[in-house]
């Protein structure tokens, strides 16, 4: 009989080494390597039981698209690609306090109200402490159970039981524990026998499983990365505590899309869906201020339109201040870089904040040119128009690329009243003509100095 030893896991990557270190020699991350025992292994080594062999099946056969279970929120459906698929497993991450468990006890009251069946499992919460919630969300009355458990093993003998439910929600999945793993729970060896105990039983059966998890201060999923191989689909619900938005986003999708998103607004009675985003982040826009710019953008396969500001302010002598929020630091240093180069924008002695107002993340390069349209009207302390979208990528050499789905944001910036755009100029080898919509004048820019030019001075044009 093997004494049981130790072994030590980086709580960050999963990698797994015989002695302590205060650095993961993997992944380099400080601080994450912790000791957890190993448990005997069943039957003596070399005397393994002969496996029964796997069915093997041809590609071809039946290949139906999974019936779906749409919860009836739209924002939440469209992130997961039309609904819940059975036998699937989902992870929905994000910060603590951000409405995890807000938004899964409302998808699952709305399940449980088109008369499916609905576990919600909760591992952080009293049931009283849920029912408080639900009250409050005005869901109360939906038939949901709820279970306040912890116990993997426990959970698994009642899952077995409820081959007739449509979700399962385990909220959250650092909360779980099991009793064969001599670890607390939380850890990466905990984490991932029960997320693979609980998967399992949702393959086996036919419910979806959703697992809750939280993300830790820099991001990353708290417990292993594992876990995301692990499962079918990994949603982020993001979003700043500061602003009511919420934004749910698909990382991995093996049943849809990646790129789209949901968005949120919490309110006092839970989280209301906003069908329409451009006019929530545009809300609180001022006109006729310099410095700010709005952005056509798409987010997956949805239009979005934001507000792009930039503040400018002089720091003679001294390195100058970036700062940069809900946008690439990198990709406004090349910019600046670009603006400077090209454009004969001096920038070096100013510091250079940048925000994307309401608290989406911007990760097109489309949204180069509203952003050098922002830096440009600070610069020159003159406003852009105030019935005008940008949108368009920024080369090295100061010319302005074409985009994707020029027409679905030119669509979205007239639905919300524009009246103009600014884009890349139409190339001669695109031989598909842009339509425009009615009413919306396109003003074609070819170089960044064009755009530089209607706010410099000397020229007489608007921006
Ligand atoms: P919660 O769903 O508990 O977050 P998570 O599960 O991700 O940790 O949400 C908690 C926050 O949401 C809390 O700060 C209060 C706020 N909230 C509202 O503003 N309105 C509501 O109706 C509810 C239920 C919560
Ligand atoms: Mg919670």
């Amino acid at each position: 009989m093997a004494k049981p030893t130790s072994r030590f896991v980086c709580q960050s990557c999963g990698a797994i080494t015989p002695k302590w270190a205060g650095r993961c020699e993997t992944c380099g991350e400080w601080n994450t390597v912790v000791e957890e025992a190993i448990t005997a292994r069943p039957g003596p080594a070399g005397k393994a039981p002969a496996g029964k062999g796997v069915a093997f099946v041809g590609l071809a056969g039946s290949a139906e698209p999974p019936p779906r279970a749409a919860t009836g929120i739209e924002e939440l459906d469209r992130v997961l690609g039309g609904g819940l698929v059975p036998s699937s497993a989902v992870l929905v991450g994000g910060d603590p306090g951000i409405g995890k468990s807000t938004l899964l006890l409302q998808a699952a009251a709305s399940l449980a109200r088109s008369g499916r069946r609905v576990l919600y499992i909760s591992g952080e919460e009293s049931t009283e402490q849920v029912r408080l919630r639900a009250r409050r969300l005005g869901v109360a009355d939906t038939a949901i159970e709820l279970a306040a458990a912890y116990n993997v093993r426990e959970i698994a003998a009642s899952l077995e039981q409820a081959n007739d439910a449509a979700l399962v929600v385990i909220d959250s999945i650092q909360t779980m524990w099991l009793d064969a793993i001599d670890s607390a729970p939380g850890t990466v060896a905990q984490v991932r026998a029960c997320s693979f105990e609980l998967i399992r039983l949702a393959k086996a059966g036919k419910f979806s499983l959703v697992l809750v998890g939280h993300v830790t201060k820099d991001g990353a999923l708290a417990g292993p990365r594992v876990l995301e191989h692990m499962v079918d689909a990994v949603l982020y619900f993001e979003g700043d505590r500061g602003h009511q938005f919420r934004i749910l986003r698909a990382v991995k999708n093996r049943y849809g899309a990646t790129d789209e998103i949901g968005v949120f607004e919490m309110t006092d009675r839970g989280l209301a869906e906003v069908p329409n985003p451009s006019a929530l982040f545009l809300a609180e826009r001022r006109g006729n201020v310099s410095g700010s710019a709005v952005f056509a953008g798409l987010e997956g396969t949805r239009p979005v339109l934001v507000e792009v500001q930039a503040l400018l302010a002089p720091n003679p002598g001294g390195s100058p201040r970036r700062s940069v929020i809900g946008w690439d630091s990198g990709r406004l240093s090349m910019l600046l870089a670009v603006l400077e180069t090209r454009a004969g924008v001096r920038l070096n002695q100013t510091d250079v904040y940048l925000n994307v107002a309401g608290g989406l993340r911007v990760t097109e390069p489309a949204a180069d040119l509203a952003v050098a349209a922002s830096i440009a009207s600070a610069a020159f302390d003159k406003p852009t128009s105030p019935g005008m979208v940008y949108f368009g990528e920024i080369g090295l050499s100061g010319e302005i690329r074409q985009v994707a789905q020029a027409e679905a944001r030119l669509k979205e910036a007239a639905k919300l009243g524009f009246d103009s755009a600014a884009l890349p100029r139409r190339l001669a080898h695109g031989n598909r003509k842009l339509v425009a919509p009615e009413g919306l004048r396109l003003e074609e820019i070819g170089h960044i100095a064009d755009l530089v030019a209607r706010f410099a001075p000397e020229s007489g044009s608007g921006g």
